[in-house]
């Protein structure tokens, strides 16, 4: 009976338990007595939650043995990993429960040492810049700017970020123009006061921590001239906003939306202009001392309104083929790499799938990834969607993983997962998978500025040992770790009485 209700595919085999279970569930449901339409309809609405999820795990289990040569150039013992966690319903902690040894050892042999480190506690590297673990602080646009200037708001959100554990930091997305802004509150680094606030940021990081930061560079393009996030994101200013709206470029006339503005198609002495004004705010940003930068090329904003078939309707060498629709991004992104230091990383975030008829698919981010590859790109920064209203994403718990492992391990280049993220077992999971190299934290980042070290705390005093914490904070430090080796003891305790209890229950 059970067979007939629900089948997975058989790669994970769980065909049978599936099956079973399905089975003793509809006899449970029968035992309460209750008038047949009920139980079959209480059967149904539990169990395919449930269904649900291992056909979710069976078909990316199935996937990964479709696929199996994306990850064959790896070391055998990473592919073992890879081969084990592939349904992605086994993450890293579950593996432990399975067998602690072997993980420790597969740890030890990932952080190419004999001491166990958490996957995502282990260092990285890009040219000469090294990243202390694989955390990032993803950009978050704070609405909080004045004139493009950033303020002491964002000293103090980005300081303490920098000092919560995190290896990497992002500024929100910064524009090059005045224009380029998504809101009159967004940053921007045109001129000297930016320049000057910018520099402060990034002395205090490199003074007090040990992070690193990064500026993202990006202009809005059909989504600019747009409200604060809390006062309605991707919507044009109220017609009697003081800053007025300003008129919006693009790939193509195509307006955002309903009520957002219709942009003007870029000409070549435009797209001149906008270079020549990309380049100059990462000369600036170079003088600021940031130490990474990374071009925004996704979420529907002006170099991704060129890259997607919905928002990109050019007849001349700047539309068409991906080749050409790429095209521009990677010219900017060429002036960008000419001028940012050699031993810098250059990163590009794109939006890996428009999750809409006729956009751009993961096969498309591939080969975007290769481009930016050729043109010296050192990391792909998997994001997806936003690109158009019409989009339907398959939202999820790392949602967007499956694309940045797609671009890292097909086309070889470093890739930084990003999305639903929200969990140490997930991200050490990715890297030891060798899913990314780093991952993105953006929305838990906003909750818990140190959610890097309090994550750590949480995994093992083992895992805790390898962040560093401000000696500022050290006491605070001490405390939570003795905190959480109680509160671990106690659950340990009311454990080993359940399953007394239920020992004598059977007995
Ligand atoms: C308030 C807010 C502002 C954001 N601003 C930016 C931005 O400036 N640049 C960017 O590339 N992504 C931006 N994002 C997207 C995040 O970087 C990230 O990709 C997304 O939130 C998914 O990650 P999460 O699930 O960890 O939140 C923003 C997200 C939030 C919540």
């Amino acid at each position: 009976m059970g067979d007939a209700a629900h089948t997975a595919h058989f790669s994970i085999g769980s065909g049978t338990k599936l099956a079973l279970e399905d089975a003793i569930d509809l006899a449970n449901e029968f035992a309460t007595g209750l008038p047949i339409d009920d139980v079959l309809q209480h059967y149904e609405a539990r169990r395919s939650i449930e269904v649900l999820k291992i056909q979710n795990a069976a078909r990316n289990s199935t996937e990964w043995f479709e696929n199996v040569e994306r990850y064959a150039g790896m070391e055998v013992e990473q592919f073992s990993y890879s081969l084990l966690t592939r349904s992605q319903r086994i993450s890293h902690e579950n593996l432990r429960l399975r067998d602690a040894a072997w993980l420790e050892g597969y740890e030890a042999w990932l952080a190419g040492g004999k001491a166990a480190v958490p996957p995502m506690l282990t260092p990285f590297t890009l040219r000469d810049c090294t990243l202390k673990n694989r955390i990032v602080v993803s950009p978050m646009a704070t609405y909080s700017a004045v004139d493009g200037v950033p303020q002491d708001f964002h000293l103090v959100h980005l300081g303490a970020r920098a000092l919560g554990g995190a290896a990497l930091v992002m500024v929100e997305m910064t524009s090059p123009t005045p224009e380029g802004r998504i809101t009159p509150a967004c940053t921007g680094l045109w001129n000297d006061a930016q320049q000057a606030a910018f520099a402060r940021i990034v002395s205090f990081v490199h003074g007090s921590s040990t992070a690193k930061i990064g500026l993202q560079l990006g202009h809005s393009g059909p989504k600019g001239s747009t409200r604060v996030g809390w006062e309605g994101t991707d919507e044009p200013l109220a017609a009697d906003d003081p800053h007025g709206n300003w008129p919006l470029l693009a790939a193509s006339p195509i307006a955002y939306g309903e009520q957002n503005q219709t942009p003007a198609a870029m000409t070549r002495a435009d797209m001149d202009r906008m270079t020549a004004a990309f380049v100059a705010s990462a000369q600036r940003a170079v003088a600021c001392g940031f130490d990474w930068l990374e071009l925004h090329c996704a979420h529907g904003y002006l170099l991704a309104s060129f890259i997607s078939p919905l928002t990109n309707q050019r007849t001349d060498d700047y539309g068409g083929s991906l080749d050409n629709r790429c095209r521009y991004p990677l010219e900017v992104f060429a002036a960008l790499r000419a001028v940012w230091p050699q031993g810098k990383p250059l990163s590009v975030r794109i939006s890996a799938h428009d999750w809409a008829p006729g956009g751009t698919t993961a096969d498309d981010a591939v080969a975007m990834a290769r481009l930016f590859k050729a043109a010296g790109a050192d990391l792909i920064d998997v994001s997806s969607g936003q690109t158009t209203r019409a989009a339907k994403p398959v939202y999820g718990r790392m949602y967007q993983t499956p694309f940045a492992d797609r671009i890292r391990n097909e086309v070889g280049i470093a890739a930084m997962a990003v999305g639903a993220i929200t969990e140490a077992d997930q991200a050490n999971s990715i890297v030891a998978a060798g899913r990314a190299d780093l991952c993105a934290i953006a929305r838990p980042h906003l909750a818990d500025p140190a959610w890097t070290q309090h994550a750590a705390a949480q995994l093992s005093p083992m895992a805790a040992a390898h962040i560093d914490w401000p000696a500022q904070y050290w006491s605070g430090r001490d405390q939570m770790l003795r905190e959480i080796s109680k509160q671990k003891q106690v659950l340990a305790q009311v454990n080993q009485a359940q399953a007394a209890i239920k020992t004598e229950a059977i007995e």
